[in-house]
């Protein structure tokens, strides 16, 4: 018998990702015996079919040597740059979902993002950081109070945090659940940066694997207070096939880079006969970054969030269904590869 883990095992790259299994330290623990190989393998980040294609290949890799068995087990443990150290949030993806161009879907993919990742195994927050039209509340039918309790610092001191909605698995914060929905929210800069600053930092988030940021559209300012506070995952940019949004969002990737967050990628919504479609995924390939598939206009989508179910698209089996969790696959995927072939930036670097 031998715990080793076997050095050729070490040095396979794990699928998707430029990086060998023991760099993002996918091996708990390989045992050989008697022909049989039992291996505990830890997946760094969730993804539609991940855990089948990881044990497909370590299966193939032990089976080339003297082993005729190979037993898998896999367990998701997600890693991320830990963002927010200095605030306290323990979210290790923050992910800003932002476009330059209003009404493209930003909300609805940021709502389906947040519920592919928890039904691919990961623990997801949502926050509504889009002051002026909160669209979450409405998509997700996550309602009621954000609760405001007590809690102890190490300190011995008390400070008070606001609960996020528990909704559906996710944890949700939206200004729509603290003003009427009709209400119009006439916000200035330094108070909107004063709510997400408390949105963030005074919001008990609990342990999250993702925090999905819903943006507003338009300008860089929410964008520049999140990249001032932490340090994100980075940002997802949607974009529907026409021309004009398309230089939209080439506008949008400038600013998210500005303000130091990295891309992701690009996602193409609706696209189909009305707008076209592969207009994103070709400025994806000119600018250099990734391309995170496409979800086109599709009737039961828009049905779904009119009727606050976003969520039953996730409940059964369908083709709209496989679609938003290729989608939330390739994000992880993306922020995976941020993560482990760039070091974390520091506050420091933040800051300058
Ligand atoms: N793939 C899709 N198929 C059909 N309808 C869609 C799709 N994506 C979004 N929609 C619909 O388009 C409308 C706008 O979507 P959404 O609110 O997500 O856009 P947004 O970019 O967040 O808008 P805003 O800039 O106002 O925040 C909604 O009615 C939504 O249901
Ligand atoms: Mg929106």
């Amino acid at each position: 018998m031998s715990s080793q883990i076997p050095d050729s095992l070490k040095s396979v790259v794990f699928p998707g990702l430029d990086r060998t299994l023991d760099a993002v330290k996918a091996i708990r623990s390989c045992t050989i015996e008697n022909g049989t190989a039992r291996v505990e393998l830890v997946l760094p980040f969730p993804g539609a079919g991940l855990q089948e294609k990881l044990t497909e290949v370590v299966t193939e890799h032990l089976k080339k040597g003297d082993v005729q068995n190979v037993e898998v087990s896999c367990e998701l443990d997600v890693k991320g740059p830990q963002s927010g150290g200095t605030v306290g949030l323990r979210a290790k993806n923050v992910i800003a979902v932002g476009s330059g161009k209003g009404g493209v879907g930003k909300s609805t993919v940021s709502a389906s993002l947040a519920y592919g990742l928890r039904s691919l195994g990961a623990t997801v927050g949502l926050l509504d950081a889009d002051v002026y039209g909160p669209s979450i509340p409405h998509l997700t039918g996550a309602t009621g109070k954000p609760e405001v309790r007590e809690h102890l610092n190490q300190d011995g001191s008390v400070v008070q945090r606001i609960h996020p909605v528990e909704h559906d698995g996710l944890k949700v914060m939206s200004i729509g659940f603290l003003v009427p929905e009709e209400e119009a929210v006439i916000w200035r800069g330094p108070m909107l940066h004063k709510l997400l600053t408390q949105f963030v930092s005074e919001t008990h988030w609990g342990d999250l694997d993702y925090l999905i940021v819903d943006m507003p559209p338009g300008t860089g300012d929410v964008a520049l207070t999140l990249s001032q506070m932490m340090s994100l995952a980075g940002a997802v940019v949607v974009c529907t096939p026409q021309k004009v949004a398309l230089l939209d969002a080439v506008k949008a990737i400038g600013m998210y880079q500005k303000v130091n967050i990295p891309i992701l990628g690009m996602v193409e919504n609706m696209s189909g006969e009305i707008f076209g479609r592969g207009g994103a995924e070709e400025t994806a390939r000119e600018k250099g970054i990734p391309f995170l598939g496409e979800i086109p206009t599709d009737a039961n989508i828009r049905i779904r969030c009119d009727e606050s179910r976003i969520k039953s698209l996730f409940t059964e089996e369908s083709a709209t269904r496989e679609r938003l969790e290729a989608v939330a696959s390739a994000v992880a995927l993306q922020a995976a590869k941020q993560f482990f072939v760039k070091p974390p930036k520091t506050t420091l670097d933040i800051l300058q």
